[in-house]
């Protein structure tokens, strides 16, 4: 299971590192999401840019927790819960399998400190269990740090795509 180091340790250079798995630290303590985590996934999913409320991230882990296609990954530092991976393993006409990233998220106070990158490996451990060999993200182009993040642990940026919705009355 990969360390956790003392928080703003980062590295400010991506540039001819090695990929370095272990930090020093104690192992996170990652599980899986429960229905009462409600409350503490809410004011996270807030920093993601996404305000919600506990009854809605409730009724959103409801139908998560239910899905054998899809999993919630949670680290829990001391008593509080300090990030959250969402997978979803799926596959399409056009290509094969993969397991995707739908939400990632580590509290601002614990950044840098290798939970990120804890959690992305147990959603590719997750993958590996089910015998899926891709892993996918979408980033939001505004997400700078994030896409530096994911390069660092081996992810390539493949294309650029619009993200269109429509609501339905
Ligand atoms: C992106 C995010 C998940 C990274 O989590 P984290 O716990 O801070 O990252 P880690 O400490 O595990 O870092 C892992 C590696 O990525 C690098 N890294 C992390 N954030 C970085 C950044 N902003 N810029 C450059 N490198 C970065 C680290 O230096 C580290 O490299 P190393 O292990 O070789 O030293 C976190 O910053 C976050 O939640 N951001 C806001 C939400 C978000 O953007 N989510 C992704 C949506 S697609």
């Amino acid at each position: 299971m990969p360390k956790i180091r003392a928080k703003g340790k980062r590295k400010s250079s991506l540039k001819g590192k090695a990929p370095s798995r272990v930090a020093n630290g104690p192992s996170p303590a990652i599980r899986d999401a429960r229905l009462s985590d409600a409350a503490a996934l809410a004011p996270l999913s807030g920093q993601l840019g996404y305000p919600a409320t506990e009854q809605e991230v409730r009724a959103r882990l409801e139908r998560l927790l239910g899905d054998p296609a899809q999993a919630v990954f949670v680290v829990e530092v001391g008593s509080e819960l300090a990030a959250w991976i969402h997978v979803m393993d799926s596959v399409t006409v056009e290509s094969g399998p993969a397991v995707e990233i739908r939400g990632l998220l580590v509290d601002e106070a614990q950044r840098g400190s290798g939970l990120g990158r804890a959690l992305v490996e147990r959603g590719e451990a997750w993958a590996r269990e089910r015998g899926v060999g891709t892993m996918t993200v979408r980033s939001n182009v505004v997400r700078a740090g994030a896409h530096a993040f994911y390069q660092r642990l081996g992810y390539a940026v493949v294309k650029t795509q619009h993200a269109f919705r429509k609501r339905l009355a």
